[in-house]
């Protein structure tokens, strides 16, 4: 059933099996194991992605699985037992991690004579699997397994987030709702019981003075209470837990939603709205696990109240329940119009945060362009909007709210007249004790009720809510198959066949019919007045924008045929501003590549000229950046921001503007360095300062996005009408005669530090 190739993990990007040492051995093993059986469902997995726990030895099976499905595949590890596997579908393989640490692949099983078929990865090609049964294998291997699949196309992350969605979350905790149902519908039980022994306290012990009976009515109730004390507090421990897995799943889908999303969401919408309306997510959340079963349990004591209420007065209990009725059907007339108000009142939320976020993200720029009093006029009229949409509503909602209040004081002592009235006319028909309790428990019939009347006018809001992330999660995500694609080993070579890009909305095309060839190891400069297209080319670079027409190719591969995360991680991008995480100046440079040593650190922070600051820090290159480092200056976390992306030292390296904001010393040292930067890779270097790309191989220019020519700063000073034009202005005090020979300035200042 499998394929055997004679190239079977040639091209696995791994170096050559190493037989020195007997944990390289295994480590070889799991590995093969693993690629074995991702070939086996049509998936190419790349070496690199496996991030390994530094200082672990061996890959945890928990390490294989994350790479796995990062490569798009389905994968689980689990504990089997010998009858699981005899089970398991042979038409897949499985690896198996042996107690020693290596692996096998299992693949074909023979039920009639119990054997597993098992292959060493390590083997040749051509070996043949060999069978191996229970108690052999029971010597080697305790039940480790790593189950793979191709993607599962039911997977709840890609089914749109709706109200089914939750539910379809929560009823996969089918013991914890069995439970909590469970204690519900005893609780109920214990809780309603004890009014029948009220009944008997007034008709017999009252009436017959039975002290006897009494006692055990007293002691009967101690009981009780105790019962449902106790199962109470297992029925909220059960709550507990529920709420806390629904939480996490919610949680752990949202973000690896949000991660998913294309930059294009985030830059169509503003920081404020998205974090707003994730938060409705909690919102949700406590209606669901909260409110609604507080409802569901309140309707079990329903079910076990009115059986009773009939028992004992059916003629007071139709009463009651006619009553709960109108309740109902008013609520329901006032249902559609508050669902409208609440939409408008979510809306308004959303805007207001948006303001709100708006200026704490800004503050900066509020303060020193002093538009304190702009953003507080915005926040006003925000606020007032949102202030007055929501008392419309609550006065709309409180309408329901009194129109129902006759009906339900009809049931708490309404009743209590027409029994009176019955107990009048015909004596015997309504004892005292079973009015009693048919006042108490009628109460319970219409606060279900109630809560109802609660619970839809909420459900009106989460209903918003749900579709507010709704807006977010379901959005398209950036390549609907991330895990697919090509994985070649990249070199660097560009080459734009036709291209023409517009963005979505565009009038005019960013890019147009861009034709153009970079070799590897090239060191473009970009270059063109502002909106001629370069930070597109960029873009389209990184697979941000994947809907041009024509071709772009990577080592003569189409940029969208390549697997999007072995695209990114080929590249390092520094743009104009560029963020540092929370953290040491050494998390934020090795974020990219965990487990990057030190000498690798330090290399990557001379090379951005940044390793003579960083020393003269206190606590050097475990100096902690805060958020939204306040603590380096702009040129210094532009430096950092180059060494993250040389820390991985990407095969291609683009760099919008990096050097734009740096003083003119700072930028001198990276120019400076760009050589040496550039040594092995291909650089896209984006430049208003054409001084700094002197040391090009080629440079682009642009406009409009048109490609007006290619070729180094001297002949394009020559034939290039827009270059010339730009380097005048920008070197006013050369002639035209001399410019081609000198040096820039910058590079001078450079040689001279
Ligand atoms: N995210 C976007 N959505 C829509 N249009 C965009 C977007 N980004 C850029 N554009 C448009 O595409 C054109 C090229 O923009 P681009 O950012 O590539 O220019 P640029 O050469 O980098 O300019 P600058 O030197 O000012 O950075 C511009 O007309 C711009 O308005
Ligand atoms: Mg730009």
């Amino acid at each position: 059933m499998l394929t055997d190739e004679d190239d079977e993990f040639a091209d696995a990007g791994a170096p050559a099996p190493v037989d020195n040492g007997l944990v390289d051995d295994i480590m070889e093993s799991r590995l093969r194991a693993i690629v074995y059986v991702a070939r086996y469902h049509g998936v190419d997995l790349d070496r690199t992605e496996l991030r390994l726990v530094p200082g672990a030895a061996l890959p945890a099976p928990a390490d294989l699985v994350v790479w796995l499905r990062g490569s798009g595949l389905w994968a689980q590890a689990d504990y089997l037992k010998w009858r699981h596997l005899l089970r398991i579908n042979s038409d897949e393989p499985v690896v198996l991690l042996f107690d020693d640490g290596s692996a096998a692949i299992l693949t074909g099983i023979d039920r009639e004579r119990g054997v597993v078929f098992l292959r060493d990865p390590r083997g040749a090609p051509n070996e043949l699997p060999v069978a191996v049964d229970e108690a052999r294998i029971r010597q080697v291997w305790s039940g480790e397994a790593i189950l793979v699949r191709p993607e599962r196309k039911d997977a709840t992350d890609r089914e749109p987030f709706t109200f089914a969605w939750i539910f379809g979350v929560l009823f996969k905790e089918k013991g914890l709702l069995r439970e909590i149902s469970f204690a519900g519908v005893v609780i109920a039980i214990v809780s309603v019981a004890p009014m029948l022994m009220v009944m008997m306290l007034i008709d017999q012990v009252l009436a017959h003075g039975s002290l006897n009976t009494l006692v055990y009515i007293t002691d009967m109730f101690i009981v009780l209470w105790m019962f449902e004390a106790i199962l109470t507090y297992v029925q909220q421990h059960c709550v507990a837990h529920l709420t806390v897995r629904l939480d996490t799943r919610l949680n752990l889908h949202m973000f690896s939603r949000l991660l998913s999303l294309p930059i294009d969401y985030y830059e169509q919408n503003p920081a404020g709205r998205t974090q707003y309306r994730l938060q409705q997510i909690y919102q949700v959340r406590a209606f669901v696990a909260g409110q609604l079963l507080g409802l569901f349990m309140q309707f079990f004591q329903l079910l076990i109240i009115l059986p009773i209420l009939f028992y004992i007065s059916a003629y007071l209990t139709w009463l009651v329940v006619a009553a709960s009725v109108c309740i109902a059907v008013t609520i329901f007339l006032f249902l559609k119009p508050l669902r409208a108000y609440y939409k408008r009142v979510v809306l308004a939320d959303a805007e207001k945060n948006t303001v709100l976020v708006e200026s704490v993200h800004g503050i900066r720029t509020v303060k020193s362009l002093a538009l304190e009093v702009q953003q507080r006029r915005a926040w006003d009229s925000k606020v007032a909007e949102a202030a007055q949409l929501r008392l419309r509503a609550m006065r709309l909602g409180a309408w329901p709210a009194a129109l129902t209040i006759p009906f339900q004081r009809f049931v708490e002592r309404g009743v209590m007249l027409v029994g009176g009235y019955e107990m009048l006319m015909s004596p015997g028909s309504v004892t005292f004790g079973s009015l009693v309790v048919i006042l108490i428990l009628g109460s319970r019939v219409s606060s279900p009720l109630v809560s109802l009347v609660r619970t839809l006018q909420d459900l009106e809001e989460v209903r918003a809510a749900v579709h507010e992330i709704q807006i977010v999660l379901d959005s398209p995500p950036e390549v609907v198959n991330i895990g697919r694609g090509l994985r070649p080993n990249l070199k660097g070579a560009i080459s734009f066949d036709d291209l023409t890009f517009t963005y979505p909305g565009g009038k005019s095309p960013a890019i147009r019919s861009l034709t153009a060839d970079i070799p590897a190891g090239t060191m473009m400069g970009l270059v063109g007045r502002s909106g001629s297209g370069k930070s597109t080319i960029a873009r389209l670079l990184q697979g941000i924008n994947r809907t041009y027409e024509g071709y772009l190719k990577i080592d003569g591969v189409e940029l969208r045929e390549i697997n999007l995360p072995h695209l990114r991680r080929s590249f390092g991008v520094v743009l104009q501003d560029n963020f540092l995480f929370r953290g040491t100046i050494r998390d934020n440079i090795i974020a990219s590549r965990p487990g990057l040593g030190m000498e690798e650190v330090v290399r990557a922070c001379r090379l951005a000229g940044a390793e003579e600051f960083i020393e003269r820090m206190p606590e050097g290159y475990d100096t902690f950046i805060e958020e939204g480092s306040p603590n380096v200056s702009g040129g210094q976390r532009q430096r950092l921001a180059i060494a993250r992306a040389l820390a991985s030292d990407p095969r291609l390296l683009i760099l919008d503007e990096a050097t734009s904001a740096l003083d003119p010393e700072s930028e001198a040292l990276v120019n400076a360095n760009l050589r040496r930067i550039a040594h092995g890779r291909t650089m896209v270097i984006v430049s208003h300062r054409l001084a700094s790309l002197l040391d090009c191989d080629l440079t682009m220019v642009l406009d409009r996005g048109r490609l007006i020519d290619l070729a180094p700063h001297t002949v394009l000073l020559e034939r290039c009408d827009i270059y010339r034009t730009l380097w005048f202005q920008q070197n006013r005090h050369l002639t035209q005669g001399t410019a081609g020979a000198l040096p820039a300035p910058d590079a001078v200042a450079a040689q001279g530090d």
